[in-house]
């Protein structure tokens, strides 16, 4: 099956991100989401992002228009009826995702292939609530889209051959690189790094360093791009704490327990830089 035209459900961090790298690889983009106000601030990221790249001359004035040109926003979720492949990139809550699958099937054109970008919930079970379960995948991208190079595709019990292929090909498309993976919770990356992340909230609360020397440590002494809790702030505290709540449960596992001071800073609303403030502040 050819994918011509994609549709992106959720225009928040991840859902801009996707909907910037299928418009620049030339697929029409119709962007949805409940709230206006979300896809406005949607459009706002896409064209700060892009215009980075335009400002360090790694895109054209015309390419940039050009993938603007590609996306339609709408807060109606029938529009996606005229997409080949509809990427779902809601808020990680189970029974959220479970409606809008729902919702999805019944919008989607028949043949169309319904993909998840969920970080950590179970793609059978998602595939469970549609009709069309050997057309349903787990698409997970990571943050910055635009910049990081892999989707983790994740096959669920049902789904095909066929619809495998075609996503991998998407994926291909996107100049992103696939990497097939079981589906099991918090798939392979998630499951290595979340823990990571939430040994450093443990290590934070306990006083071990300040947040910025945890950091540093981290950065300094392992190479890594940015610190554990930098790089929460950017995935955003709420889905971090999603994502070790889905390990937790489903592993029953203590060694997966949400730390304490991760669940506090998502009560008092500190999510990392979508709000602001999480371990560090952003202006
Ligand atoms: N759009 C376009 N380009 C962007 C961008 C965006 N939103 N954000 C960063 N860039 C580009 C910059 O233009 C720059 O390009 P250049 O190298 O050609 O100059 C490059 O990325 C580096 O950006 P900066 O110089 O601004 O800053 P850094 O060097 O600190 O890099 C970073 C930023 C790429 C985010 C880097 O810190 C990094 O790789 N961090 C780790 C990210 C990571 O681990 N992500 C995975 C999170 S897990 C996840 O998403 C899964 C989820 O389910 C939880």
């Amino acid at each position: 099956m050819q994918i011509g035209s994609i549709g992106v459900v959720g225009a928040g961090t991840m859902g801009n991100g996707i909907a910037q790298a299928c418009a620049v690889a030339g697929f029409p983009v119709t962007l949805t989401d409940i709230a206006q106000p979300q896809l406005d601030r949607a459009i706002k990221n896409i064209e700060g992002s892009l215009e980075r790249l335009v400002k360090k001359e790694k895109m054209s004035d015309d390419a940039r228009n050009t993938a603007l040109g590609k996306i339609t926003t709408t807060t109606d979720l029938g529009a996606i009826g005229s997409s080949d492949l509809v990427v779902e990139a809601a808020t990680e809550h189970l029974p959220l995702k479970l409606e809008i699958f729902g919702k999805l099937d019944a919008a989607a054109k028949p043949g169309a292939i319904i993909a998840s970008n969920t970080s950590s919930i179970s793609i059978t079970k998602l595939a469970a609530a549609t009709k069309r379960a050997d057309r349903v995948i787990g698409m997970h991208f990571f943050n910055p889209v635009p910049v990081m190079q892999l989707i983790e595709l994740i096959r669920g019990l049902q789904t095909s051959d066929e619809t495998y292929q075609a996503v991998e090909a998407v994926s291909k498309a996107l100049g992103k690189t696939p990497v097939k993976v079981r589906n099991s919770p918090g798939f392979v990356v998630n499951r290595l790094l979340c823990p990571m992340i939430n040994e450093a909230v443990f290590a934070f609360s306990e006083g071990l360093a300040t947040a910025q020397e945890i950091d540093d440590a981290m950065r300094l002494g392992c190479n890594h791009p940015i610190g554990p809790l930098a790089l929460c702030d950017l995935i955003g505290l709420d889905v971090q704490l999603a994502v070790m709540q889905v390990l937790f449960e489903g592993f029953k596992d203590p060694k997966y327990r949400p730390a304490p001071l991760l669940v506090e800073m998502v009560e008092a609303g500190y999510l990392g830089r979508k709000t602001g403030r999480g371990f560090h502040t952003y202006g």
